[in-house]
């Protein structure tokens, strides 16, 4: 789990002629009349220790394309690789056979409120996906201890209910629960939309330093391009499923060569009094 050293020019993840299509029903039997392609045939790398961001228009496919990373959407067409290892049915073709996408890909979603189950305290939160992996509870409280202090949490929280905690903290948590399993990569899908700006701050300071420290490979979806800007080593622009532009963040938000790129760029909104 985790501590598997990689040659560092291999990408993290590998993207090639991905697909995702959804059935669109009707009739009284609910029948499969036809499919709305939501991805497709998106290619891209991530490199190791780098953040890559997804832009584009609500609806374009962003959370759909990660989804199907994480086996939470089935993928039509196409494939991808971590680290230069083939998955295949949610398993990652390594030499070590028990390696699932899960150890290396870790998904952190845009609702910290309702990605925690209420019922369950922070210890078993946290300790779940590594004693399902087989470590003792002690074992996997020592490593929750570890990850609530990097996060910034208290050790105290251990005993609390989702519930007693801020936004801002309960996205630290989910931050804390992901790394549990010290994946390599993670897919962050609007992690900071739903929080306060003060607070969106620390929480991408948060994300970065992990970047750094252990090495982490982010993608990272944003409708925010100040935060894509100031937090992004690459950037793909997609558009109703398709990639229309992927490169360096500096290239892609300064000069961009799509049309659409220009005018998602020109579309932030500003608010103005009369
Ligand atoms: N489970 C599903 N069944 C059918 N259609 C779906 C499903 N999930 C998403 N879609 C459709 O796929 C398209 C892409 O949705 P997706 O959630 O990936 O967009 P997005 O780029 O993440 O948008 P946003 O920025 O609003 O989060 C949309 O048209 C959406 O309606
Ligand atoms: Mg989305």
């Amino acid at each position: 789990m985790g501590s598997e050293n990689f040659d560092s020019m291999v990408p993290a993840l590998e993207v090639n002629g991905l697909t995702v299509r959804f059935p669109i029903r009707g009739g009284v039997f609910s029948k499969v009349k036809d499919y709305f392609t939501a991805v497709d045939d998106v290619s891209f790398t991530l490199s190791q220790g780098k953040i890559l961001s997804i832009v584009g228009e609500s609806g374009c496919g962003k959370s759909t394309l990660v989804k199907s990373l994480v086996g939470l959407v089935p993928i039509a067409k196409g494939s991808f690789s971590l680290f230069g290892m083939a998955v295949k049915d949610g398993k990652v073709d390594s030499p070590k056979k028990s390696v699932r996408v899960s150890d290396l890909v870790q998904m952190i979603f845009q609702d910290p409120f309702s990605s925690l189950n209420p019922r369950q305290t922070v210890t078993e939160i946290l300790t779940a996906p590594v004693i399902a992996r087989g470590f003792s509870f002690d074992e996997s409280c020592k490593r929750a201890r570890e990850l609530l202090d990097r996060v910034s949490l208290p050790a105290g929280a251990m005993d609390k209910f989702p519930h007693e905690f801020s936004g801002g903290q309960r996205q630290r948590l989910c931050i804390a629960r992901s790394l549990m399993v010290r994946p390599k990569v993670l897919l962050c899908d609007e992690v900071t939309s739903a929080l306060d700006v003060s607070v969106q701050a620390q929480i991408l300071h948060l994300l970065d330093d992990l970047r750094r420290d252990l090495g982490l490979s982010i993608l990272f979806i944003s409708h925010d391009m100040q935060v894509v800007r100031a937090l992004s080593d690459d950037v793909l622009v997609m558009y109703f499923g398709h990639v229309v532009e992927h490169g360096p963040a500096d290239e892609v938000l300064t000069n961009p060569q799509n049309e659409y790129t220009e005018k998602l760029l020109a579309s932030v909104p500003t608010i103005r009094r009369d």
